[in-house]
C-alpha cells in the first residue's frame, strides 16, 4: 500500500527540463572548483522517483547551471525570470489557528544557510566541513544565554548514545538515497552536530543537507512565536556570517527546491477526516501552495493521521508570506476537518 503523503510521482522536474539532446549540449559545463553537469545530476539520475533530482555543488552552480536550473526553478517556485527575491523577517502576529488544540500537535519552521566562499554539501571536502562547523558555532557562542546552550557532536557519538539522544532530541540522521547519490553523505559523521540554544526550541542542523538548516520548534500552534525566535537567531547570525546569496535567488542552498527564504514553515496536523479522502487533501494543498509531507519526515508515511503541512514555495515570497500561507491554508483544512466530522 502507498502510504507516502507527496502526489504521486510523474517525472523530475530534472527530466521535464533536461532533455537528452540539451543534456548532450551542456554536458561539459562545470563550476570554477570543478562541480561538473554530472556531478548535478547524479542524484536524478541515479534515483528516477526523484521529484527535482538536481542538486548544486556551490553558489556558482546556479550561473553556470542558469540554462537549466532558471526553468527548474521557476516551475517549482511559480518564480519568473523578471522577478527579484525581498526577504521580510518582521514579527508577524497571527491568530491562533487552533486555539482549543484539536489539531495541530506540533510548530517547526527551518530555514537553510550555506556560508559563502565554501562548496555546498554535496561537493565539500571534510577539512571545509570542519572549517564551516568552527565558524558557526563561534559566531553563535555569544547568542543569547550561550552558557545554557550545547553542541552536540555527531562524531564523539557511539551508535547507542546517539540512538539514546534522537529518542528525546530532534537530531538528524543520515541522509536517504537521494542524498546518499548527491554525495551529502561523504564523512558521515564527520563535522556533523546540533546546536540547541538556551531556549530548547531553537535549533541549528550542521552540515545536514546545507551547511546550516536554523530550526524552531515547538509543541502546539503558535506560529507566530516560532517565527519570531526563528527570526531572531537569523538576524543574529545574518550580522555575524557572510551567507551565500544571490540579488534574484535569495539564500542559495544545495537543492533548488529550498532557495530563497529556504524557509519551510510548517506543522503537524491530526486530520483523520482528510486521511480516508487524501485526494481531496492533495487537491487543496496544491490549489493552496502547501505541500504534504509524511510524519517522519519528508519521502516517510502518515501516522496516526498526523500530517507534516508546510508552504511549498520559498522563492518569491517573503519569509512572512511563508507563515501567512501555512496559516491560511491550515485554518482552511481545518475547516474542511470539521466540516467532514460534523463539527461545523
Ligand atoms: P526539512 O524540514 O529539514 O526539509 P524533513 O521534512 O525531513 O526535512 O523534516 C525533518 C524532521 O523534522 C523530521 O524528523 C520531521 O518528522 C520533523 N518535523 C517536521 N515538521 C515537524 C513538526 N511540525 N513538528 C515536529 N517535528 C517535525
Ligand atoms: N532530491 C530529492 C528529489 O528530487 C529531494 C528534493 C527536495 N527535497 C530536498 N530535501 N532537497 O526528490
Amino acid at each position: 500500500m502507498n502510504n507516502q503523503p507527496e502526489i504521486a510521482h510523474t517525472q523530475s522536474l530534472l527530466d521535464k527540463h533536461l532533455p537528452p539532446d540539451i543534456f548532450e549540449k551542456l554536458k561539459d559545463l562545470q563550476t570554477g572548483s570543478g562541480f561538473t553537469l554530472h556531478d548535478a545530476v547524479r542524484s536524478g539520475r541515479e534515483n528516477p522517483d526523484s521529484s527535482v533530482g538536481i542538486y548544486a555543488g556551490d553558489a556558482e552552480t546556479y550561473r553556470v547551471f542558469s540554462e537549466i536550473l532558471d526553468p527548474m526553478i521557476n516551475e517549482y517556485h511559480r518564480f519568473s525570470n523578471d522577478r527579484r527575491h525581498m526577504s521580510d523577517l518582521s514579527p508577524t502576529p497571527l491568530e491562533d489557528p487552533d486555539p482549543e488544540h484539536l489539531y495541530i500537535v506540533s510548530t517547526r519552521i527551518r530555514a537553510a544557510r550555506n556560508l559563502d566562499g565554501f562548496a555546498f554539501t554535496p561537493f565539500i571536502s571534510l577539512t571545509a566541513r570542519r572549517k564551516v562547523e568552527q565558524l558557526f558555532l563561534k559566531a553563535v557562542s555569544d547568542y543569547r544565554l550561550a552558557a545554557n546552550s550545547r553542541y552536540i557532536a555527531y562524531e564523539n557519538l557511539s551508535d547507542k548514545e546517539f540512538q539514546t539522544l534522537a529518542q528525546s532530541l530532534p537530531l538528524f540522521r543520515k541522509g536517504d538515497r537521494f542524498q546518499e547519490s548527491a554525495g551529502i553523505n561523504r564523512d558521515f559523521p564527520k563535522a556533523r552536530g546540533v546546536f540547541f540554544s538556551d531556549h530548547g526550541g531553537l535549533l541549528a542542523w550542521v552540515n545536514e543537507e546545507d551547511h546550516l538548516r536554523i530550526i524552531s520548534m515547538d509543541q502546539g500552534s503558535d506560529i507566530s512565536g516560532a517565527f519570531t525566535r526563528i527570526a531572531d537567531l537569523l538576524t543574529f547570525l545574518e550580522n555575524r556570517i557572510n551567507f551565500a546569496k544571490d540579488s534574484r535567488y535569495g539564500y542559495l542552498n544545495a537543492c533548488p527546491s529550498n532557495i530563497g527564504t529556504a524557509m519551510r514553515a510548517g506543522v503537524h496536523i491530526r486530520l483523520p477526516g482528510l486521511d480516508r479522502q487524501r485526494n481531496t487533501l492533495y487537491r487543496t494543498a496544491e490549489k493552496m501552495n502547501l505541500q504534504v509531507r509524511g510524519t517522519g519526515g519528508e519521502k516517510t508515511g502518515i501516522r496516526d493521521s498526523i500530517f507534516d503541512i508546510s508552504n511549498k514555495q520559498r522563492l518569491g515570497i517573503t519569509e512572512t508570506e511563508c507563515i501567512r500561507t501555512l496559516h491560511n491554508g491550515v485554518a482552511a483544512l481545518i475547516r474542511m476537518e470539521q466540516q467532514l466530522s460534523g463539527s461545523l
